[in-house]
């Protein structure tokens, strides 16, 4: 998969957002709707800014996370808190929004949310993010349920392989690769070495990045 370079993360930030308002007004105006998986992490925030920003009809877009830690939303940690901080305002308050986690403590998938996310069906575009060991969402090296195709939409994470160390709830990599588009940022050097060793790798075990296909991959240092 070709890596679209961008002279700046500004760049980089205005042609996704553009791609990715694109995708959601066709899906809007294919099916009368469209849904969104965003990432957590450091990388997404500037892109949620802008994205709120754009003139979408969001009452008929539905945000969910890619993976969220089960914390509290007050937590630091939380990635509907930062969902619903920077990307759920301004022109984007009115989407419909679907929590991963829901607080109950199941140590496990919390049912419902299998349910509603099955009830969506096939999401409009996931946009990833992808730590320096070459996990995105949170499918993390090792995690046996990359070794093949999964029935499940959602998969509990009970210790993820890097901080925060709670459990997590993640898309799952067949659900990830059964939306009609996939989009992966990624910001400086490192990450883009990383990117390119999971593409030498070929191991969705042990680069869990390769598991997703048909991925657009946008790069700026
Ligand atoms: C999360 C994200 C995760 C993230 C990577 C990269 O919940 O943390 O979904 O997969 O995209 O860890 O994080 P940074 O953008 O902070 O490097």
């Amino acid at each position: 998969m070709s890596i679209k370079q961008f002279s700046s993360r500004t760049a980089l930030i205005e042609a996704l957002s553009a791609i990715i308002i694109k995708e959601l007004q066709g899906d809007i105006d294919a099916n009368d709707h469209a849904s969104l998986a965003v990432p957590g992490g450091s990388t997404p925030g500037p892109i949620f800014d802008h994205l709120s920003q754009s003139e979408l009809n969001w009452e008929k877009i539905t945000v969910l996370p890619d993976d969220d830690r089960c914390v509290p939303e007050t937590s630091e940690h939380s990635n509907a808190a930062q969902i619903k901080s920077r990307l759920l305002k301004d022109n984007a308050a009115n989407a419909h929004f679907i929590p991963l986690y829901t607080g109950i403590e199941t140590n496990n998938v919390p049912p419902a949310q299998e349910a509603e996310l099955a009830n969506l069906g096939q999401l409009t575009t996931v946009l990833l993010g992808m730590g320096g060991d070459m996990h995105t969402a949170s499918l993390f090296p090792g995690d046996q349920i990359l070794a093949a195709h999964s029935s499940k939409i959602l998969h509990y994470v009970p210790v993820p392989g890097m901080a925060p160390k709670v459990p997590r709830i993640s898309l799952t990599h067949s659900a990830i690769n059964a939306a009609r588009s996939r989009h992966l940022v990624l910001f400086g050097q490192a990450k883009l070495s990383a990117y390119q060793k999971a593409m030498e790798l070929g191991d969705p075990v042990k680069a869990p990045i390769s598991a997703i296909k048909d991925l657009h991959v946008y790069w700026a240092d």
